[in-house]
């Protein structure tokens, strides 16, 4: 991503929404949305996370568009100008985040290669209930050698799209691949709801008791909204920094998050009715997806087939999401450190696992090591950029461009969407007061509060 006079930009509007749907939609809605809502009391977890969308992702991904539009620059880069002096650190961060996030996303990425591969085996099929799907899965994740394997293995798919260069092709290539992936979806609910006794998974998932929001209902809901649209590292920002003056940010923003919203709905459509009629219990962890699909599959006829297919979507959609984890901290080494772009990558490649190591273990020789709070180190990681690093950079983000930039000088940006004034300042009211003061009281409360007084 260097400065060159001319800033490269998008081939068309089109390109810039699925390259940013592309790095929103992954495994973060496919694997870690479902599990948080089985975790956090269902439908009260769902309604929390669609109230977070609204008042703060929406806002939040506008304003990092606008800033990337509005500086062309990577996020260190568009903190020297838009913040200056301390603020480039939020840029800074913005890089941490997307080093610290990637040391487990490649992990739960080969799951995906490692779950395709059982498909195509035979292995996944063969399996005959949820005790055995359970089985394969805690066999399969305890297992140091294919744990570092896969790992490994998404790690290097990633780097080797990244120096090619091919992000783009690949772009072009999941916009015929992320229907199908939602066809697949819709497949797999109808096969979960014709399961008997999936209504009960239908009300757990769709009607909120309201009882159960807790402030960690909240605070989760909260980091999942910014995971899953990947925002507060800086991304965002990153790819508006290619989009055209005149394309309109506030009509690609809604499309982006309602994309991305709409595939995390479906996920769990397809996976709480199954876990209700097979008799599993939702709140099983980040192996939840990984434990209830496979039994769907193996109640449908063609299921290897559909197991395969499903998979090998899944992680497409994971690696269109890890090129732009990546991508972050490859812009730092070649525009900070001046490193060219193959060095860059597979620096920070490497990097990534062996940092990533410890993750790939956690399921494993190293569950019962505790790095803090009780936390696996994989727990750990996904806590830290989460809870902490992603809505502290939201915060920042929307500080520095409300107070310390001012809106006055980037409103110009969302000319081209429309001249209703409301729009715009509803906007700017929203991303000035209302979504720090939320942002701020959530991390205070849950991050310092209730750390400290427990
Ligand atoms: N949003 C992606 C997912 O849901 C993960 C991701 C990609 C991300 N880029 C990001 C998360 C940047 C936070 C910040 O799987």
């Amino acid at each position: 991503m260097s400065d060159s006079p001319k800033r490269e930009h998008w081939g068309s509007k089109i390109g810039f929404i699925l390259a940013a749907a592309g790095s929103a939609v992954g495994l973060g809605n496919m694997w870690k949305f479902p599990y948080l809502a089985g975790e956090n009391g269902g439908a009260a977890f769902v309604l929390v996370y669609l109230g977070c969308i609204i008042i703060l992702g929406l806002p939040i991904m506008i304003a990092e568009i606008v800033i990337g539009r509005h500086t062309e620059k990577d996020p260190v880069g568009a903190f020297k100008i838009i913040g200056t002096g301390p603020w480039t650190l939020v840029g800074y961060l913005g890089v941490a985040s997307g080093f610290f996030i990637m040391t487990y996303y490649s992990v739960v990425g080969g799951w995906t290669i490692g779950y395709l591969v059982k498909s195509v085996s035979g292995a996944l099929c063969s399996i005959s209930g949820s005790a055995d799907a359970e089985q394969l899965f805690e066999s399969f994740i305890g297992s140091p050698s294919e744990m570092v394997f896969y790992h490994f293995l998404f790690i290097g798919a990633t780097v080797f799209i990244v120096i090619l260069g091919v992000a783009k092709g690949i772009e072009r290539f999941s916009m015929v691949l992320m229907p199908l992936l939602f066809i697949l979806l819709i497949i797999l609910i109808i096969r979960g709801l014709t399961l008997p006794g999936a209504l009960d998974g239908l009300r757990f998932y769709l009607r909120p008791d309201f009882s159960k929001i807790t402030t960690k209902v909240v605070i989760e809901a909260l980091g999942q909204c910014f995971f899953s649209l990947s925002l507060g590292m800086g991304a965002m920002i990153t790819y508006g920094s290619y989009l055209n003056k005149k394309d309109k940010i506030l009509n690609s923003s809604l499309k982006i998050v309602g994309l991305d919203t709409l595939a995390a709905f479906l996920a769990g459509m397809a996976i709480f009715p199954a876990v209700f009629a097979v008799g599993m219990t939702p709140k099983m962890g980040p192996g939840l997806t990984f434990n209830i699909l496979p039994v769907v599959f193996s109640r449908m006829p063609y299921g290897a087939v559909f197991a395969a297919m499903f998979f090998l979507l899944l992680f497409i959609a994971a690696l269109t999401s890890s090129m732009s984890l990546v991508q972050v901290v490859v812009a730092y080494f070649t525009d900070e450190k001046g490193f060219s772009r193959t060095k860059s990558v597979l620096t920070a490649g490497g990097l990534i696992f062996l940092l990533g190591i410890p993750a790939a273990l956690s399921f494993g020789v190293m569950k019962d090591v505790k790095i803090f709070l009780g936390n696996t180190y994989f727990d750990f990681m996904d806590m830290l950029t989460s809870i902490y690093m992603l809505p502290i950079g939201g915060f920042l983000i929307a500080i520095c461009l409300g107070f310390k930039y001012g809106l006055h000088n980037t409103m110009h940006e969302l000319d081209p969407d429309t001249n209703s004034f409301y729009l715009k300042e509803i906007w700017a009211f929203t991303i000035k007061y209302i979504s720090p003061v939320i942002l701020l009281a959530i991390v205070l409360y849950f991050g310092v509060y209730k750390m400290i007084v427990g």
